[in-house]
């Protein structure tokens, strides 16, 4: 076992370090980021997504299986994907439209070295000037489905250009941006957003110039807005997760396995987005099917990706990066959308792979977050130390480590939170930590939650009543953690945590956007 161990670590290491004084630093690799939005952790397996399972089996892959969202909606996650910056430190402490804030003294792309040329297929969510341009956030080249009615994307003018320009493209099962509900798509698949994002990277992959005279690099961001709703996935899928019977395996789930939850469930009105309720066996099955199917479909997306990369020869050259924005309730514990401190919305699945051969897929089991991933591209690309020179707000950690085996965590135990959103009542601070102890406080009420994800992973059981103690140590150091960042009276006064009732806070200090 330590032979083998030692073995993984050398060829691991071999992919990445170099001795400064015998040879030439190894040519920094290509990367590809593949981002599904409202990706929930426990949707992707060997039978739901085959090929991101078969990339997570790759020799140098990394696949984490405590990968958080700290705060689990599209835009306050993306700016932390943006930054390499946790929420206080961004400074989006809820969900704004947009991540339009243009004062970032760094982000990803604008970070990397000159040679990388930097492409986006898919989602940014960085919205548009009042002269409609799209913001880049220093991505060079954009072809962007950003699902957000009130703009005409790329995709929108693809899809006007095939289907004239009074055809709706959202009109399938007369599903909206945020519903619960699921129908097969009414148009041919390859008219379906998530074809188009996947051709689109394809289509940058077949006209890169990958010769070995030319210098240049490329940073792909495929960026799915998909599994996110609507759940509009084509039939034959829709029609593949319907028919299978409620207790398969791939279906059957323990949708409310708890009593805490019971206060959501509200069967009396079930709005086209609700945001929590019951809306019984039949219905709610047929969501659960249709995400999945929606799931199914993304991934195949992300396979045509890969196996393009693989034709070509490239797979050992690249640097590969799979992360979800966030979860999907999809209705566990009687709640819809995300936004929420429990494991649907904020764990979030993560593999990374290096390039090079690898010593043999890993698993790594502590806290990681989505702010970790541009500091670690960061690191991969040889600029890190730098650009935290520039920004010294970036509190991301470099994954690299653990990609190489040499650690196996970075942190003791993460933040999450998030500002008001749905209903005045969610709105909550949480810590998750490398032994499973969740810790929640609704910042509402003043009330706690206290999860052990490994005697329960489906958060049955709150323990708050049971183990006070441990309830105390855990509250105490998120205390110390709002008066380490200086967050003020607002959230922390004579010891105690505050109540907070208005929605104001949903910026904090460090926004640089106020
Ligand atoms: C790097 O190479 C030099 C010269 O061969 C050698 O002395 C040194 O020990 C090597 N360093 C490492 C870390 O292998
Ligand atoms: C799995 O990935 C490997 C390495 O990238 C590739 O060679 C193989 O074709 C893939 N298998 C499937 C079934 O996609
Ligand atoms: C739109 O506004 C942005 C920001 O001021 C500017 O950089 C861009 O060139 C403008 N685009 C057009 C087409 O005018
Ligand atoms: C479509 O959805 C809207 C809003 O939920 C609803 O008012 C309308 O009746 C629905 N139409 C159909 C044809 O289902
Ligand atoms: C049921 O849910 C809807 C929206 O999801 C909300 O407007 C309504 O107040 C809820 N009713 C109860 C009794 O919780
Ligand atoms: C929040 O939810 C509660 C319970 O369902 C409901 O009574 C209340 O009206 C909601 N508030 C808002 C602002 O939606
Ligand atoms: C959580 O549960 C596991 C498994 O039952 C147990 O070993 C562990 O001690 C518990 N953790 C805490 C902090 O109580």
């Amino acid at each position: 076992m330590k032979l083998l161990l030692l073995f993984v670590f050398l060829n691991a290491c071999n992919a990445i370090y170099y001795n400064s004084s015998t040879s030439s630093p190894p040519p920094p690799p290509h990367i590809l980021l593949l981002i599904t939005d409202q990706f929930r952790y426990d949707a992707w397996s060997p039978l739901t997504t085959p090929n991101l399972y078969n990339l997570s089996q790759s020799p140098s892959s990394t696949t984490f299986t405590k990968a958080y969202s700290s705060t689990p909606t599209c835009t306050p996650s993306r700016a932390g994907l943006l930054t390499g910056r946790g929420p206080w430190n961004h400074g989006m402490l809820g969900y704004d439209s947009e991540v339009d804030c243009l004062s970032y003294p760094t982000t990803l792309p604008s970070s990397l070295p000159s040679h990388y040329q930097t492409f986006v297929s898919g989602k940014d969510h960085f919205g548009t000037y009042p002269n409609g341009t799209f913001i880049s956030q220093g991505y060079q080249n954009l072809q962007l489905y950003d699902g957000l009615t009130e703009e005409i994307d790329h995709y929108d003018q693809f899809f006007k250009s095939k289907m004239g320009p009074d055809i709706d493209p959202m009109a399938t099962g007369n599903l909206s941006w945020n519903s619960w509900r699921g129908a097969p798509y009414i148009y041919e698949e390859n008219l379906h957003p998530t074809s188009w994002t996947s051709e689109r990277a394809i289509n940058y992959l077949q006209n890169f110039d990958f010769s070995s005279s030319s210098s240049s690099k490329m940073f792909l961001k495929a960026s799915f807005h998909r599994p996110h709703s609507p759940y509009d996935p084509p039939k034959r899928l829709y029609d593949k997760y319907t028919s299978m019977s409620p207790s398969s395996p791939t279906l059957k789930r323990n949708i409310n396995p708890g009593t805490w939850d019971d206060k959501f469930k509200n069967t009396t009105e079930m709005p086209a987005e609700a945001w929590n309720g019951d809306p019984g066996e039949e219905e709610g099955f047929i969501s659960r099917a249709s995400y999945l199917a929606s799931v199914e479909f993304v991934d195949e997306g992300i396979g045509a990706i890969l196996d393009e990369i693989n034709e070509q020869g490239l797979m050992d050259d690249f640097f590969i990066v799979w992360v979800a924005d966030h979860g999907d309730m999809n209705g566990d514990h009687n709640l819809w959308r995300k936004g929420y401190p429990y494991e649907e919305s904020a764990h979030v699945p993560m593999v990374i792979k290096m390039d090079g051969e690898g010593g043999g897929a890993k698993v790594v089991d502590s806290v990681v977050e989505i702010r970790d991933v541009a500091v670690t591209v960061w690191d991969v690309v040889g600029v890190l130390e730098e650009v935290k020179e520039k920004d010294t707000l970036i509190n991301g950690l470099s994954l690299l480590p653990l990609l190489t085996g040499e650690k196996t965590e970075v942190r003791d135990y993460i933040d999450l939170e998030h500002n008001q959103v749905y209903n005045s009542t969610i709105h909550w601070n949480a810590l998750v930590s490398n032994n499973g102890v969740k810790y929640i406080y609704n910042a509402w009420d003043g009330t706690e939650m206290l999860f052990n994800l490994t005697a329960d992973p489906r958060e049955a059981n709150d323990l708050k009543d049971k183990q006070p103690e441990l309830v105390k140590e855990w509250r105490t150091k998120l205390i110390q953690m709002f008066e380490d960042e200086g967050r003020g009276e607002e959230w922390v006064k004579e010891g105690e945590l505050v109540e907070r009732r208005d929605a104001s806070l949903e910026h904090s200090l460090n926004f640089p956007c106020l």
